[in-house]
């Protein structure tokens, strides 16, 4: 898909939405008028947050914190989890309170969950002082909708965008100096059998490199650290395009940019992880060496069932290749526990490829049926109480790994992001290429650079170290 000029200009009608905003408002509050911008779910949503802010930013609005002296409040929502969804419906309750005490207040819900028909007319039923409420597939519409509700239309529900474009230019306020998102992509064409994803964020779609190198260069001048790249799928990226450029040629071209700063991207899934791509983490030393890279399930059954394109052997065999290439290169994974039909023996197949591959870290969840996915259709027979106790199981394996994973740090050096203060008075906390975290004494001033660090112990599962020249 190559991007038009056209296609890159749809934000422009939405500048003069923003423009018209800023006038509106400015005879509406006697002070300048605060946003509050609220969060849930995945990284790509925390990069859309940032362009949500950016938009506001330019339609007039400061951003705070502190909603209750906001008056524009938007969350920005999660559906991948029922509990996803649960924490959003307890969140957007107080917004009646809120309004009682800022009568001028505008609300909004967008993101995942408001996608999705069903949610949208829940909120429109048994949320009223919920202003508007718009779908992923147009959220650059915001100057809009606000500007629509400020002038008195009725509330406002939005969701379709029939053809998908990628808009480009919209404002964005990042929230880290030093380390910030930078998507490559949107949605998602897997349709794994337990996913909402592909129907809340819509299908595959890749933006221009040209954009994303542009991006890229403009972090690294902007003093960016470390540039994290997003998308369902990394490792598609450029599927259907005529541009040529894949994932990894993607990766050497932001490589080539000058500069100290380091690249990291999210998710990889297993099924189009090539030796490329290996390959190309072990030449650029740019790229960090860490890999998340998701496999749900250790039983190839379940693999199976969930239509995820690759089984515990193809699995084993690509971690086997990358340590081969990559020798000081990091896992991490996703792991869903309880998919319909899974039992004990499927969960044992889980907890020994955990053994047998070491990951650094784990993101572990229960299965959570999702409306209109086809695992939401299968017999579920085993019950809650019981994958809990799988659950914990795992969690308990995991914190042993972990423990003896990290203790092979002591005694190496490593260049590290200084990210924040330590968890003690005078230390710092960085994190390594492979996103090991660990602290050290040192200067706040260090804050937001690399720095060199010798490790020097591991005490309860945290490592310390010493800066060196
Ligand atoms: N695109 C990424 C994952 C996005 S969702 C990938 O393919 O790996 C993040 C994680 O949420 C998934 O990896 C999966 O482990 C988990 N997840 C998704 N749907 C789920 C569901 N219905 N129940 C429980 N966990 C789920
Ligand atoms: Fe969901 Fe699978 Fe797409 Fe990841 S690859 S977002 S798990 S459908
Ligand atoms: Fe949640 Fe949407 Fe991300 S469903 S995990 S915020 S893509």
């Amino acid at each position: 898909m190559q991007i038009s000029t056209e296609k890159n200009n749809l934000f422009g009608e939405q500048a003069v939405f923003a423009q018209r905003v800023r006038a509106i408002l400015a005879t509406r509050h006697n002070r300048v008028p605060k946003a509050t911008v609220i969060t849930f779910g995945c990284q790509q949503n925390v990069s859309d947050s940032e362009k949500l802010k950016g938009m506001l930013c330019s339609m007039g609005y400061e951003i705070t914190e502190d909603e209750h002296s906001a008056d524009f409040i938007i969350f920005n929502t999660c559906a991948v989890r029922e509990h996803a969804q649960d924490r959003v419906y307890g969140n957007i309750g107080k917004v009646k309170q809120l309004k009682k005490d800022n009568p001028l207040l505008i609300a909004a819900v967008c993101g995942c969950m408001a996608q999705q028909e069903i949610v949208a007319e829940k909120i429109k039923k048994s949320y009223p002082y919920i202003d508007i409420v718009f779908g992923t597939q147009v959220f650059h519409r915001l100057p809009e909708f606000i500007y629509k509700r400020l002038k008195g239309s009725g509330r406002i529900f939005e969701r379709d965008l029939p053809n998908g474009d990628i808009v480009e230019q919209i404002p964005i306020k990042r929230d880290g100096t030093f380390k910030g998102w930078l998507p490559i992509m949107y949605g998602c064409n897997n349709f794994c059998t337990y996913c909402i994803v592909p129907y809340v964020r819509g299908r595959e779609r890749s933006r221009d490199p040209e954009e994303i190198l542009a991006e890229a260069r403009q972090m690294v001048k902007d003093g960016y650290k470390e540039i994290t790249l997003l998308g369902q799928n990394v490792n598609s990226y450029g599927k259907g395009c005529d541009h040529g450029i894949n994932f990894s040629k993607l990766l050497r071209k932001i490589c080539e940019i000058e500069g100290d700063f380091r690249i990291r991207f999210m998710t990889s899934h297993p099924k189009d992880c090539t030796i490329e791509l290996l390959d190309t983490i072990k030449d650029c030393e740019k790229i960090s060496r860490h890999l998340h890279l998701p496999f749900q399930s250790g039983s190839s059954r379940i693999l199976k069932l969930m239509n995820r394109y690759y089984d515990r052997e193809g699995y084993l065999k690509l971690i086997k290749e990358a340590r081969a290439r990559i020798p000081d290169v990091s896992f991490t994974s996703d792991i869903i526990v309880g998919f319909p039909g899974e039992t004990y023996e499927d969960f044992k197949e889980t907890l020994s490829l955990v053994e047998e591959v070491k990951f650094s870290s784990l993101f572990t969840f229960i299965y959570s049926p999702r409306n209109n996915t086809p695992a939401a259709a299968m017999p579920d027979p085993v019950t809650r109480k019981e994958k809990g106790k799988w659950f914990d199981e795992l969690l308990r394996l995991q914190e042993k790994i972990a423990a003896e994973n990290i203790k092979e740090y002591v005694g190496k050096e490593y260049k590290v992001i200084c990210d924040d203060y330590g968890s003690e008075e005078g230390y710092l906390s960085g994190h390594t290429s492979s996103s090991a975290v660990v602290e050290f004494k040192g200067d706040s001033s260090l804050i937001g650079n690399f720095v060199n660090v010798r490790v020097t112990s591991c005490q309860g599962g945290s490592l310390k170290g010493i800066i060196i020249e």
